[in-house]
């Protein structure tokens, strides 16, 4: 199929690379100039485990562009993959969305019709704005297009973007009329049907079922995206909350996680104690699904609570530095990671900066180490005095205190004894309970984790 995909983020670009993987004929539209060049010369501007690999075996078979003019006409099938960031109110802002419509209006051939997919994460009811928008356009043109708009969430997890794209759970798409839904099925075929040859670093899980593709109505597809992530996000506050609670009665959360995630109506995942989320959807999706709450006057006492406590872990932590430390003026702590989560360098939201612009308010000195997030956290973090070592053993150094707050994998293989040794204070804060509090003691550290 011939698609058109508008924004090469996260989503965009991911969507664009393995639809070209699957043989579809992709022309992907931004109006970055920078991200479109590294991108003219087979370069992913973003950090994602095998983007490169395959933008290195598709990339050339897609058409970047920053000319809607050159690929809405002949496109079948139209994808808008831009941000949605959050007002000052936390409501998703749609402006992107909206200015993405009038462009594909714009060029449309009122002779053809074509499926204008949302997929990004939209209030509920975006899909008819967009249509408004569209035939706004189309009046101004003075012509009778024929666009169908449909709503196709995606459930993008960073740092597994690809197997997500590749192996989903399921594919939701929300539309009125029957020719969208038959696009859609024609687009995911391959991957409704798993016909394609899995690149050889990405094979299909064993246990791996056909995804089931869902339709439904626009608004509840919309619906759905947020749905699914507040409901993820409640999960972690929730046993965020036990972990504290744990604390207070000397019992273990990682046992608890465990014991309750044996039930089946449960499940082990999402069930991970520690510094809480961070990235470019839970914050986001649970404030501006409060944001539309609050526009339909409907109270969500439960969503308000997951944020708050999330966001208190962060606070928690600081405060369980400064009851061990009594006073953090001076004091010299190392931060063992600052990407939102593993596998990315994303640092929108992430917990580290909430932490280390605390420790730095409090007079400590502070000294971080990631893997790939250092050069996003230099240029956010340029206004307050941290120290960036590439060696995470320096981050050791004379210290009073480690904060993992990243559990990357090179993490789980520190050696515990060097690091404690090069230490003023031996003190180990494990926000993601990463260490066996046993295997962190005999190295001689004062470890301190998440309600265990
Ligand atoms: C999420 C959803 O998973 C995805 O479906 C949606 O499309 C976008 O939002 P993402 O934000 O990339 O994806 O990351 P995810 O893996 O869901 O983790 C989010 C945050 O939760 C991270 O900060 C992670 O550290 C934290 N987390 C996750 C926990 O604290 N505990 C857990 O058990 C799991």
């Amino acid at each position: 199929m011939k698609v058109t995909i508008i924004g090469t983020g996260y989503v965009g670009l991911t969507t664009a690379v393995v639809l070209a993987y699957l043989n579809h004929d992709v022309a992907a539209v931004d109006k970055d100039n920078n991200k479109l060049n590294l991108l003219h010369t087979g370069e992913s501007p973003i950090h994602e485990p095998g983007i490169q690999d395959l933008i290195d075996n598709v990339g050339h078979t897609i058409r970047f562009t920053s000319r809607f003019d050159e690929v809405v006409p002949d496109a079948e099938l139209i994808m808008i993959a831009v941000g949605t960031p959050p007002k000052k109110s936390g409501e998703a802002d749609t402006r992107h969305v909206e200015d993405a419509a009038k462009e594909v209006a714009q060029f449309c051939d009122p002779d053809k019709h074509y499926t204008l997919v949302i997929k990004s994460t939209v209030p509920i009811g975006t899909n008819r704005r967009v249509a408004e928008v569209v035939n706004e356009v189309f009046s101004q043109r003075k012509i009778q297009g024929d666009v169908s708009i449909t709503s196709n969430p995606e459930f993008l997890q960073e740092g597994l973007a690809l197997q997500g794209a590749f192996y989903p759970d399921r594919i939701v798409v929300g539309a009125n009329s029957d020719n969208a839904i038959e696009a859609l099925r024609r687009l995911y075929k391959p991957i409704l049907e798993q016909t394609f040859d899995p690149p050889s670093w990405l094979p299909r899980p064993p246990s791996y079922h056909l995804p089931p593709m869902m339709t439904t109505d626009p608004n509840s597809a919309e619906m759905i995206k947020y749905a699914a992530n507040t409901f993820l996000a409640l999960k972690i506050s929730f046993i965020n909350e036990i972990a504290g609670l744990c604390e207070e009665v000397e019992a273990d959360v990682t046992e608890v996680a465990r014991g309750i995630g044996l039930d089946s109506r449960i499940g082990h995942r999402f069930l991970r104690a520690g510094l809480g989320w961070g990235g470019s959807c839970y914050p986001k999706d649970t404030a501006a699904l409060l944001g539309v709450a609050a526009q339909a006057g409907y109270e969500m006492p439960i969503t308000a609570a997951a944020r708050t406590v999330n966001f208190q872990q962060r606070k928690r932590i600081v405060e369980k530095l400064r009851a061990v430390l009594k006073t953090l003026h001076g004091k010299r702590i190392g931060i063992l990671g600052l990407a939102f989560k593993p596998n990315t360098d994303d640092i929108r939201e992430a917990p580290s900066l909430d932490i280390i612009r605390q420790l730095v308010a409090e007079g400590a000195k502070v000294t971080v180490h990631d893997p790939i997030a250092m050069p996003n956290t230099h240029k956010l973090l340029h206004d307050i005095q941290i120290n960036f070592v590439e060696d995470v053993y320096q981050l050791s150094y004379n210290a009073d205190a480690l904060v993992l707050v990243t559990e990357w994998e090179l993490y789980h293989r520190l050696e515990l004894r060097k690091l404690a040794k090069q230490m003023k204070t031996p003190i180990l804060i494990d926000g993601r309970n990463v260490f066996s509090p046993q295997e962190a003691r005999s190295a001689g550290f004062h470890y301190i984790g998440i309600g265990r």
